[in-house]
């Protein structure tokens, strides 16, 4: 099966460059299926309805969210009625959080894929621990068994945090994949138990900013330390930024992963398929 998961997009610009780029990704690659991080969706926080379906409109199967879940309160209960947008599974139980961290997605031509969503504890405002919230996801839903593909999107500061936990579901998940840090890494691999990894995803945003958001008042913060204008996303042409993978079909685990970048500034990579001509 072929996969894609794109990082957070961020605002418009983000958006304008996703569903540009998706509609003929989604052929390139013949994708059968997408997870996009939308926590910045909504001018860099949060997630709105009208927001989340332009993404599916674009043809994103499902959305992630992260610690920005809830800037825009309507996410509150929009999620309760949207079982392809997930918050966070790791909310402490007495929270009785909106939605869902993780749901089990048919596929038009049969497949099943798993996805769950996890916001790490590493120098973040920390949910329940991340690692026991995914082993009990895995366990009931195992890879091959209950679902033909799993994805994890670990949303975390800590580049440690998501390589652990791509080593502790190394062999039970297809894909783990990092967001939150909006900087794609290169280090996508195929673990050695099959899982296919990179740290972070990267974000679909304009590059000539920081981490998506205008350069300008980031830098005066960092600068002056006084507080000033709100943080509004960078408005230049967005990058769009993800990984691509392919499964076995007869394990669910890997076989190749590879990033994908288009537009904006950073260097172009869309994965070559045999017998697929590039557009
Ligand atoms: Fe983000
Ligand atoms: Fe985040």
């Amino acid at each position: 099966m072929r996969l894609a998961f794109f990082g957070d997009v961020i605002g418009r610009p983000g958006r304008e460059a996703l569903t540009t780029h998706l509609p003929s990704l989604r052929r390139r690659l013949g994708l059968e299926f997408v997870v996009v991080n939308a926590e910045n969706v909504a001018s860099g926080f949060g997630v709105t309805e009208k927001t989340a379906e332009e993404l599916f409109d674009a043809g994103a199967d499902c959305l992630t969210l992260g610690n920005h879940s809830w800037d825009q309160r309507e996410a509150l209960t929009y999620i309760d009625r949207e079982p392809r947008l997930l918050r966070p599974i790791n909310y402490p139980r007495l929270s009785n959080a909106p939605g869902r961290g993780a749901y089990a997605y048919d596929t038009p031509s049969g497949g099943r894929v798993f996805v769950v969503s996890v916001l790490g504890r590493v120098h973040m405002d920390s949910l329940d621990d991340p690692f026991s919230a995914v082993d009990h996801q895995l366990e009931s839903c195992p890879l091959g068994v209950g679902c033909d593909a799993l994805i994890v999107d670990m949303h975390c500061e800590a580049t440690s945090e998501k390589m652990g936990m791509g080593h502790f579901c190394d062999g039970r998940a297809s894909l783990v994949v990092g967001t939150h840090t909006h900087v794609p890494t290169a280090d996508a691999q195929v673990l050695p138990g099959g899982t296919a990894y990179q740290t972070d995803a990267g974000a679909c945003a304009d590059y000539d900013s920081v981490i998506g958001m205008g350069k300008e008042e980031a830098v005066r913060r960092f600068t002056t330390r006084l507080p000033g204008a709100r943080h509004q996303p960078a408005t230049g042409p967005a990058t769009v930024c993800g990984v691509f993978v392919e499964t076995d079909p007869r394990t669910g685990l890997a076989i190749r992963i590879e990033p994908i970048r288009i537009g904006g500034r950073l260097m172009a990579h869309v994965p070559k398929l045999e017998g697929v001509a590039a557009e």
